[in-house]
């Protein structure tokens, strides 16, 4: 049963669709008010009339019936109380059916949606800034999925430019396959920074490494050899990473993948006469739309980021006819993605409209930034690692009789570095907080870990829950199923604003009214019936947790 849409269909009202009613109507926070309201603000413009007397007028014409049990006005808005006990019984017994489902929908049906998202750079760190794009990423194919569509999720790596030359010059000057071999992306960082040390005083090392890129780019064995020596490096580091954040991916074509496509994206624009000469570069002018050009080709006719991600786009879309296309990088590329949509958009690609940069804040550690060519990065494998030490050490203190402890603080230490990631409106900077992101008091993914293991404590001391007919209810055990009952909302609006905190504040509301009722009400009472609904709560709100975790590549434990 949904309550908005029935009540979106009962509420007559001319000059909105049934659609915008639904979307307009909420659940107060004060459960006292009644169940669900609808605003009467935003009409007082097209009828000329105060809010207050708009809910008056549309409380009277609507009729009561055994779903919506009251309709009264206060304030502007027009509040509904449905038949709790009926809703209780349907949502509880819709969730502990649907399980592991509960919350999914096929919305998304027969349409597919391209991720681009982590999308690293080939021997370099894998770094704390990483954090964002790939959580972000994995969290929005794992809720996109959900809600049915088909998601190409995809790492376009950073495996084009001069910085494969500096490598290889470093590499022949400073290290060996040994090495290399041994101390992996520790070591190609090693030689990195000791390039651009040792350029500042031999300057002409970076006509070396020019040269060097030229011989890849130009097929040459021996520098293809060691480039892909660098990447595979590269690739099995991070994947160590992959797999404890649960992520994975359907596409590792990368920058270079589309060295071969670059030729005809530029004969397009030079036929649609977008491509002009500057400084003997090749740009298309954006001036007309308030952004500086985007360079196409340089001089010496290599081509660009840009280049490459235009070519990339077209291919995608050839390629997968993607429904939407989403890049989840740092918004210090907000320009980049700009004129790159605009080109697409000027080349007269009616789908560049579905093109979407979802943009996202930095985030840094307490202790300071950090720029991979002095070397001074915080890597993200490190802060995991430390999160579930951490981890480990209160568990030792709180629960030193838990089996299985090493698992259990993986568990919770990975949880807690995604879970903080998400915390937050995706745009905001954050600064990263071991001591926070692991609290148990605050809004924590320990807090939620906790409470499903509670919950699972519970269902194995008390039982599993039977069926009941239920008599009566309080507040708190009302508040847990009006909670519960937003979660398919809740997925659907994270899916829309592309915004996966959406999911992890649910996860901590949740958790939260679930506990208050965990306090009020005992649950091993004498009455059947009562013993049976509550313990129905219990379950349901234990598969609802999981469910929002699982969406966030989170691992619940059934002990803490
Ligand atoms: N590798 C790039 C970076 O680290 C991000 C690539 C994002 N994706 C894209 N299609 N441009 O800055």
């Amino acid at each position: 049963m949904d309550y908005k849409t029935y009540i979106a269909n009962k509420l007559d009202i001319k000059e909105l669709s049934t659609e915008e009613i639904r979307e307009a109507i909420e659940i107060p926070p004060d459960l006292s008010l009644g169940d669900y309201a609808f605003p009467c603000f935003p009409l007082s413009k097209i009828f000329r009339m105060a809010p207050n007397k708009i809910a008056e007028n549309l409380k009277d014409g609507f009729v009561t019936d055994d779903v919506i049990v009251e309709c009264s006005a206060a304030g502007g808005y027009l509040n509904f109380k449905v038949d709790r006990k009926s809703r209780a019984e349907s949502l509880l017994n819709t969730i502990n059916r649907e399980k592991d489902s509960y919350g999914s929908s096929d919305v998304g049906n027969g349409k597919t949606i391209c991720i681009d998202y982590s999308s690293i750079n080939i021997a370099k760190p894998f770094h704390i800034g990483h954090l964002s794009t790939t959580v972000i990423g994995s969290a929005l194919c794992k809720i996109l999925r959900f809600l049915g569509y088909k998601v190409v999720g995809i790492n376009h790596l950073g495996d084009y430019g001069t910085q494969f030359g500096k490598l290889i010059v470093a590499f022949k000057n400073w290290s060996d396959e040994e090495k290399v071999k041994k101390d992996k992306l520790k070591e190609l960082s090693r030689i990195y920074v000791k390039f651009h040390e040792e350029a500042k005083i031999h300057p002409e090392l970076e006509d070396e490494a020019r040269k060097y890129f030229t011989l890849i780019e130009n097929g040459d064995e021996e520098s293809n050899r060691l480039f892909e020596l660098f990447k595979s490096i590269t690739l099995s580091e991070v994947d160590k990473i992959y797999k404890l954040l649960k992520v994975t991916f359907d596409s590792y074509a990368g920058e270079s993948f589309y060295n071969d496509k670059m030729g005809a994206v530029v004969e397009e624009l030079k036929e649609k006469g977008l491509l002009t000469e500057s400084d003997g570069a090749s740009i298309v002018d954006l001036e007309e739309y308030g952004m500086p050009p985007c360079l196409i080709l340089k001089s010496d006719g290599s081509s660009l980021y840009a280049t490459r991600d235009l070519a990339a786009a077209i291919y995608r879309k050839n390629q997968y006819d993607f429904y939407k296309s989403l890049y989840v990088v740092a918004y210090q590329q907000d320009l980049h993605f700009k004129q790159v949509f605009k080109v697409l958009e000027l080349m007269g690609k009616p789908w560049a409209k579905d093109l979407v940069h979802v943009s996202y804040g930095m985030v840094s550690l307490e202790s300071g930034s950090m720029s991979t060519r002095e070397g001074k990065v915080v890597l993200l494998e490190d802060v995991i690692n430390k999160t579930v030490e951490k981890a480990y050490k209160v568990i030792e203190e709180k629960n030193p009789n838990l089996k299985d402890k090493e698992k259990t603080a993986r568990a919770v230490g990975t949880g807690a570095v995604i879970f903080g990631a998400l915390s937050n409106n995706k745009i905001k900077d954050i600064v990263f907080s071991y001591d926070r992101v692991l609290s148990f008091e605050g809004e924590t993914c320990p807090y939620v870990q906790y409470t499903i293991a509670r919950c699972n404590s519970v269902l194995n001391k008390v039982g599993n829950a039977k069926e009941f007919s239920l008599t009566e209810m309080c507040d708190s055990e009302y508040a847990v199923i009006s909670s519960l009952s937003k979660f398919p909302d809740v997925v659907i609006s994270a899916a829309e604003k592309y915004e996966p905190s959406f999911v992890t504040r649910y996860a901590i509301d949740l958790a939260k009214v679930f506990n208050k009722f965990y306090i009020d009400c005992k649950i091993a009472v004498e009455d059947e019936n009562l013993k049976n609904f509550r313990l129905s709560i219990v379950s349901a709100v234990k598969i609802t947790l999981t469910n929002a975790l699982n969406l966030l590549g989170i691992e619940t434990v059934e002990e803490m």
